[in-house]
């Protein structure tokens, strides 16, 4: 061979081997796609490409050229990918003159040797990438099938205490009841909102603090009729550890503002303003109604409200704050938050 065709011998073996790396780069498509692509570019990478013809089969998998058929000038390379068997093989269809390896050159063996190795590094990342998108998958309908339960128990949970409620005729005794009753419905909404969204990282809490507000303005109708309430809240980067106790101190605040702050027949305003800076949420709560009453200490409280409301608060690194200077009620409350 002259050295003018012995280099158009070698572009069209570094083409092919170009071509090559870019199929297995592509990455998205079927195994029998990937393998047949091979298959055709290998062909033209040959001497004598009319008269070529490939097959590589790996595993349950075979991809060939349709001409393909066993002949006496072949030339093969085999690979082994977690135990699985692979064989690269190229045939002649017609007799050629004799060369290094039957009548193919040094080169195209190194060349064939050089596809099954790519390939074989190819499929083995293919593999596992496989296996751990199936463990994700996995893990993905666990932690459906979790939160599917976790919503189910607590809707039990509810139904339970809204049976109780029915049944009481003490109004205390109903008023209790329909408190434990908001609670768990607070959980309920912003488990709902978290793992509805499909991204954990990524939750509308302003809808779900929204939701949250127009549930209890509705569950005391009779006392919230005259109120209104405003919302500044950004989109808020905390995580689910800390999104459950912070909806739940809102739950208490917004409680005790309908229950509390407000004359039946006062104009109430709830306003909530939720702001985020690199470290830092920030929550500032006020409503315009009488205040807290003198007589009360809410520094050491003995009710079940503001307990509740120091521990969630201790729970995410919150200080908290109460303005008492200001008509009305206000309270503040700021945490690190963890993303
Ligand atoms: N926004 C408010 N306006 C006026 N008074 C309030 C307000 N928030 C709380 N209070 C007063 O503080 C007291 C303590 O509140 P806290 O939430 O701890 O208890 P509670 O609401 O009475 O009962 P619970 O333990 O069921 O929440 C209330 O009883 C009320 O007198
Ligand atoms: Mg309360």
């Amino acid at each position: 061979m002259n050295p003018v065709d012995r280099l158009k011998e070698r572009v069209k073996e570094l083409t092919a081997l170009h071509e090559i790396s870019k199929i297995l780069y592509s990455n998205q498509e079927t195994y029998e796609r990937i393998l047949l692509k091979i298959v055709s570019v290998i062909v033209n990478a040959f001497q004598f490409p009319e008269i070529t013809s490939s097959r590589i089969t790996f595993g349950i998998y075979t991809a060939q050229n349709g001409n393909f058929k066993l002949t006496k000038s072949i030339l093969s390379s085999d690979f082994e990918v977690q135990n699985e068997k692979g064989m690269i093989e190229v045939v002649y269809l017609e007799d050629r003159p004799q060369a290094f390896c039957g009548p193919f050159l040094e080169e195209e063996k190194q060349l064939l040797d050089s596809v099954a190795q790519m390939l074989a590094v190819y499929l083995m990342r293919r593999q596992r990438d496989d296996e751990l998108n199936k463990a994700l998958l996995r893990k993905e309908l666990m932690l459906k099938e979790i939160h599917h339960r976790v919503k189910n128990n607590l809707q039990i949970i509810l139904s339970l205490l809204r049976l109780q409620e029915g049944i009481l005729t003490d109004r205390k005794l109903k008023d209790l009841i329909k408190l434990s009753e908001n609670r768990v419905k607070a959980l309920s909404v912003i488990h709902e909102k978290l793992y509805g969204s499909g991204d954990l990282h990524n939750i509308d809490y302003k809808d779900c603090i929204k939701e949250l507000l127009e549930h209890l303005l509705s569950s005391y109708s009779a006392d919230s009729h005259n109120i209104r309430y405003e919302l500044d809240c950004a989109k808020l980067p905390i995580s689910i550890d800390q999104a459950i106790p912070f909806g739940l101190i809102i739950n208490e605040l917004v409680t005790n503002s309908i229950r509390h702050a407000f004359k039946s027949s006062q104009e109430g305003f709830i306003h909530l303003r939720i702001n985020c800076d690199e470290k830092f949420c920030t929550l500032e709560y006020e409503d315009n109604g009488c205040g807290i009453p003198k007589e009360i200490d809410l520094k050491n409280p003995t009710t079940l409200g503001y307990q509740l409301i120091n521990s969630l608060a201790a729970q995410i690194d919150g200080k908290k704050g109460l303005c008492e200077e200001k008509n009305g009620f206000s309270f503040h409350l700021k945490f690190p938050y963890e993303t």
